[in-house]
């Protein structure tokens, strides 16, 4: 199992390019099963859970085709609508399949994902939305089964709570069914307005994406489309930290800028230095950087997503930051593995208190879920020593050769089997 070995102490400096969005790409290669006809995919990053969603896709019946410049895929017809929990264990986002595979083929079988290491993540709302829609639902043997042989038919779905592949996934299924959806309390992460630019390029009729209130009319079939997608805005937001941490002078290129505004105002309240220039972003220490609070919230708020990058680099700040997570129940396992490297952090409930600046020193820590790993990388950056990291493969998920990119700009880090 590769580890990471990283010599901490060294200023970034230079430019890293930003990768296109995991996010975004995920229920994008799952819009594919709506049509018949190819969809071209543009910047998909080359990170483990796409090759897992590329797997369950050629399961199901797809033909994938990926080159260095993008990824075809090619569902004539679906021979197998299920996602077995062989792949569903692995990688959550594989319930993004039940909503196109109901619409699509009236019939679907999706494994439960079971619990995960941030939280319970139950996928309650999607199935209700399918049931709102006309499907007959059956749970058992761990898998729902959801049956429309005569089509979905439009509804109105008010979320209780706001979840993005929820939204994604029944904005897919709506789609192809007949009448209009009306999707209430949706998800307003620029990857579901991504999403509905691409459903859009196929054919389909949606309105309101990126705000609260999502408007489907339904049609007969979709087409085809040839789309880019969205750079990874958490991706891009773990370098800008990974620049604040290391006191370094770092420049983020073909960055999604706009969608990262609470994560640098927050980095301008600690006192970094943040200068947009078009799609790059450039981050600068002068000085100490103090401690500011935040609170996780759902988009346009600050993203879950980098809670435990910016945590980190709390752990360097002049003061006392509370980091409150409202989205996840379980989302401070980097916390104990910060505190193994020097940090004072002290948890309470859904916040946490950390006290800086605190002097960190290289240790071997253990990697619990992506963004914590993503965490404990831009810690060994920072610490005095040797940091060798476990399970980087859960930094795999979701983050394309990440020790390459850091390499780059003067980081001393290694991947050893
Ligand atoms: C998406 O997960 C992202 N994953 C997550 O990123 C991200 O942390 C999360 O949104 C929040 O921003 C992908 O896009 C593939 P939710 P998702 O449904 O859609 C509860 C990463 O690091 N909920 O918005 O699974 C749920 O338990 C990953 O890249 C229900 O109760 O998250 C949570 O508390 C990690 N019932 C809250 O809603 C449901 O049916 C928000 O979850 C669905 C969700």
């Amino acid at each position: 199992m590769d580890k990471f070995v990283i010599k901490g102490g060294r200023p970034l400096t230079g430019s890293i390019p930003a990768s296109g969005s995991k996010n975004s790409a995920l229920p994008a290669l799952a819009a594919a099963l709506l049509t018949a006809e190819p969809v071209i995919l543009r910047r998909i990053p080359a990170v483990r859970d796409i090759r897992t969603m590329q797997r369950l896709l050629i399961d199901i019946g797809s033909t994938v085709e990926v080159t260095p410049d993008y990824v075809r895929l090619d569902t004539r017809e679906i021979t197998s609508p299920e996602a077995p929990y062989e792949l569903v264990k692995t990688m959550r986002a594989s319930s993004l399949v039940l909503g196109p595979l109901a619409a699509r083929a009236g019939r679907a079988r999706v494994s439960l994902p079971g619990g995960c290491a941030i939280g319970a993540r139950p996928i309650d709302l999607h199935i209700a939305g399918l049931e709102a829609l006309g499907a007959r639902i059956n749970q058992s043997h761990g898998y729902v089964e959801a049956e429309a042989p005569g089509g979905l038919r439009g509804a109105r779905i008010h979320f209780d709570k706001i979840t993005v592949t929820g939204t994604e996934d029944l904005m897919m299924a709506a789609t192809l069914a007949s009448g209009e959806t009306v999707l209430e309390n949706a998800a307003q992460e620029p990857e579901v307005k991504d999403l509905a630019d691409l459903l859009t390029k196929m054919g389909a009729k949606i309105e309101g994406a990126g705000t609260s209130t999502i408007r489907i009319e339904g049609v007969k079939k979709l087409g085809g489309a040839d789309h880019t997608i969205i750079g990874d805005r958490i991706e891009a937001g773990t370098f800008l930290v990974a620049g604040a941490i290391t006191n370094g002078d770092l420049t983020v290129t073909d960055c999604p800028v706009e969608h990262l505004g609470a994560l640098i105002v927050k980095l301008r309240q600690a006192g970094v230095e943040v200068t947009e220039d078009g799609s790059s972003l450039r981050v600068r220490v002068s000085g100490p950087v103090r401690s500011v609070d935040i609170t996780t919230e759902e988009y346009p708020g600050f993203a879950t997503d980098l809670q435990a990058q910016y945590m980190a680099l709390m752990t360097q700040a002049e003061g006392i930051a509370i980091v409150t997570e409202t989205i996840f129940e379980n989302r401070f396992m980097h916390a104990q593995e910060l505190a193994r490297m020097g940090a004072n952090i002290r948890l309470d409930g859904r916040r946490a208190i950390v006290a800086g600046p605190r002097e960190l020193t290289g240790a071997g820590v253990i990697a619990s879920d992506l963004r914590a790993s993503a965490s404990l990388v831009l810690a060994g950056l920072a610490a005095h020593g040797e940091t060798v990291i476990d399970r980087v493969y859960h930094i795999d998920r979701g983050y394309e050769r990440i020790e390459e990119k850091l390499a780059r700009a003067g980081a001393e880090i290694e991947r050893v089997d």
